[in-house]
């Protein structure tokens, strides 16, 4: 079950990215070139939403079998940084961008003005990617590659 799910989440992170970033260069290129917002604006917002939210459900049940969360050994934990990372800083940081990528898409729908709509993907989604980011450089883990 660890190495499925491992998998899952570990490859899953390429659809997250490349849709994340397709969604962003659509957004800055809607909001700085004052075009409308398009249904592909939306299609790229809405597999963003999808994968980044099953990467964040897959995430959850790995943490449960993976020997690296050890949130039942939270006074041990702490004070390794391999495990602190993978039992605190990993969720706490990806489940803020998740959140962030959340609020950019909900404001999207709900402003009325194309350029607002575009503002609000570039900013929350760009904030998402920077926490994303953050959260793998931290972690030591290959960006692009697989480790294990
Ligand atoms: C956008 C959200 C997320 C992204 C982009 C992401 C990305 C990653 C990456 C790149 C890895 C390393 C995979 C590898 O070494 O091949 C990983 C591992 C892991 N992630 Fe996430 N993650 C996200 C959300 C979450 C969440 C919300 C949780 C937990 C609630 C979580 C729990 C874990 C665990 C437990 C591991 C495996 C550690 C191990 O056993 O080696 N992830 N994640
Ligand atoms: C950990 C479990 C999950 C939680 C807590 C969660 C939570 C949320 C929240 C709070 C929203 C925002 C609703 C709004 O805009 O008012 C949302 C939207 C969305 N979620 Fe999730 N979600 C989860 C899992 C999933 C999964 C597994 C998928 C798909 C495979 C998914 C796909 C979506 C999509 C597509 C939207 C945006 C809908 C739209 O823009 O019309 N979510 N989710």
């Amino acid at each position: 079950m660890y190495e499925v799910l491992f998998q899952a989440h570990s490859g899953l992170r390429f659809i997250v990215f490349f849709a994340l970033i397709i969604a962003l260069i659509l957004a800055f290129a809607g909001w700085f070139g004052g075009k409308e917002f398009t249904k592909t604006n939306r299609i790229f917002n809405l597999v963003t939403m999808i994968s980044t939210h099953l990467q964040a459900l897959f995430g959850i049940f790995l943490y449960f079998v993976s020997p690296l969360a050890q949130y039942n050994n939270m006074g041990e934990a702490m004070k390794n940084s391999t495990l602190r990372y993978w039992t605190v800083e990993h969720l706490v940081m990806m489940l803020l961008a998740v959140v962030l990528i959340t609020i950019g898409n909900s404001k999207s729908k709900k402003l009325l003005n194309a350029s607002a709509k575009h503002r609000a993907v570039a900013i929350y989604f760009g904030l998402g990617l920077i926490v994303i980011l953050a959260a793998i450089v931290q972690s030591g883990r290959p960006l692009l590659g697989i480790s294990h």
